[in-house]
């Protein structure tokens, strides 16, 4: 029997009754459905697509038409997963016109359910001009990939007192903008759990310690398939690349030997129709 689709009220449920949320991205067909199939909450499209499946150096390259583009192939493969589609940089930066325009994109023509953008206070009108568009925003502070030259690199945020105050003025103004959940990237536990603790929506951590109502991790990272930097944060929980490639390594020799495709994998002809050619 295939679930109900997750919704917003179910998201905050969790969280009221101290039940953890769970996130995970996916950018194509088959990872969505697998995601679904085991039943996580959420499936964020994110921008790190850039660095984990398009080879960038930074999600700064990626477009609004790449983002829709892995969001449809991800919407056609969940049935329950609440699926939020990542705002890629300057796509809502510009205007609140442009923000309100390309958001509804992920709606409209992306069967997203909900969009997510970078940023604290400054963001905060964007996300009220989204949100009474009505599209659901899930807001993201801390670590923000899109301007980490700004933050002099990927740095673990909040970690003084000043930045700090600045993180739960960000995270109050953004839950009074209407944002329906906020991720926390890189800041220090206590820093999480406090900011937490003071919200109604719910927090979703990315290195930001076990007090979050929920966690997310990149699917490349969880799954051992990007290998070119792995943060602390992250928890490897299977290694594919080796067992894929020994797979990829047994095909090739097999090509090469002659082994394969044998008879099972391979169409007869009635020897009769043969003997006519
Ligand atoms: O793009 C992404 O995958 C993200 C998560 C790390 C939260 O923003």
């Amino acid at each position: 029997m295939s679930r109900k689709k997750v919704t917003i009220a179910e998201l905050l449920e969790k969280k009221q009754n101290q039940q953890k949320i769970t996130m995970v991205t996916a950018y194509d067909y088959p990872t969505a459905r697998i995601l679904d199939q085991v039943g996580i909450d959420t499936i964020l499209v994110g921008d790190s697509l850039a660095n984990v499946v398009l080879g960038y150096e930074s999600t700064v390259p990626v477009t609004m038409d790449e983002m829709l583009y892995h969001c449809r192939a991800v919407a056609r493969g969940v049935n329950s997963g609440f699926i939020i589609g990542d705002m890629p940089f300057l796509s809502y930066q510009v205007s609140h016109e442009k923000a309100v325009e390309n958001a509804g994109r992920f709606i409209k023509e992306a069967g997203c359910d909900a969009v997510k953008l970078e940023g604290g206070s400054d963001m905060a009108s964007t996300v009220r001009a989204i949100v009474r568009a009505g599209i659901p925003v899930c807001a993201h502070i801390g670590l923000t990939p899109q301007t980490a030259t700004m933050l002099s690199g990927y740095k673990v945020q909040g970690k003084n007192a000043e930045s700090a105050r600045k993180l739960i003025q960000s995270a109050k103004d953004l839950d009074e903008a209407g944002a329906f959940m906020i991720v926390f990237e890189c800041i220090p536990d206590f820093l999480a759990s406090r900011i937490t603790g003071d919200l109604k929506i719910p927090t979703i951590g990315i290195g930001a310690g076990k007090d979050c109502d929920g966690q997310v991790l990149v699917y490349h990272d969880l799954v051992g398939l990007f290998d070119r930097f792995t943060p602390k944060f992250v928890k490897q929980y299977i290694n594919l690349t080796p067992m894929i490639k020994e797979a990829i390594a047994k095909y090739k020799a097999d090509v090469e030997a002659g082994k394969f495709p044998g008879p099972e994998h391979s169409f007869s002809m009635d020897k009769q129709e043969a003997d006519k050619l």
